[in-house]
């Protein structure tokens, strides 16, 4: 289920780190033949998250236990009774992921006492170089509520796939530099936990502000 401030949508964005690639909806299934890297067999392909996503028929979200910018572990129960803005990403994306980020903390300020409501999350996918320390000044440089989380590779494959993220690490010429592909939706989860809906990549603040208010109801 989209949100009512993403009926404007288009299309999916794969978001490439390096390059951004724009699909149509109906082009979805044409993903495959795009230049992005194999998954594992056993992983559920680009194409099968974002049909599944924008389906709207599957389950989207869920329970998970990950460990934040502190070091503590933090569960998707944390944040009940705040409207939970997540955005997987890694903080060594040159672009993409910082620039929504950013478009998200210019959302929450334009909201204004109303954001409290809220709690921005970050979850990484790229868990071997974003560690605790790394995430905390990451996400210290966007807002001071976002909270950002890692974990080992599988919770956090886990907990990508359970939102229907696509990720994949690319291989490097040099180990440690390479960068990873990744789609870029925004999710927003209820107060009670539940999965709302999700807006596309490359939306305005002003948009994603509209949006979360819409689904923040009466004070
Ligand atoms: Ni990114």
């Amino acid at each position: 289920m989209a949100l009512s401030g993403g009926e404007a949508f288009a299309g999916v964005i794969l978001a490439r780190c390096l390059s951004v690639l724009r699909i149509s909806l109906a082009l979805a299934g044409v993903l495959c033949s795009a230049p992005v890297a194999a998954n594992d067999a056993s992983e559920p392909s680009a194409t099968e998250l974002i049909e599944g996503l924008l389906s709207g028929r599957v389950p989207v979200g869920g329970p998970f236990e990950l460990t934040d910018q502190t070091g503590r572990r933090r569960t998707d129960a944390d944040f009940r009774g705040k409207l939970v803005v997540l955005y997987f990403g890694y903080t060594y994306c040159p672009d993409v992921c910082p620039t929504e980020l950013q478009s998200i903390s210019l959302a929450l300020d334009a909201l204004g006492a109303a954001a409290d409501a809220t709690q921005p999350v970050f979850i990484t996918v790229d868990p071997e170089r974003d560690t605790p320390p790394r995430l905390a000044d990451f996400v210290s440089s966007f807002h001071p509520r976002l909270i950002g989380l890692t974990g080992s590779l599988a919770e956090i494959r886990k907990t990508a796939t359970a939102y229907k993220t696509f990720f994949v690490k690319n291989s490097a010429a040099t180990p440690g530099n390479y960068s990873v592909d990744h789609t870029g939706f925004i999710y927003l989860v209820g107060k009670d936990g539940r999965y709302l809906g999700f807006l596309p990549p490359g939306l305005p603040p002003d948009a994603i502000a509209d949006a979360i208010r819409a689904r923040l109801g009466p004070e």
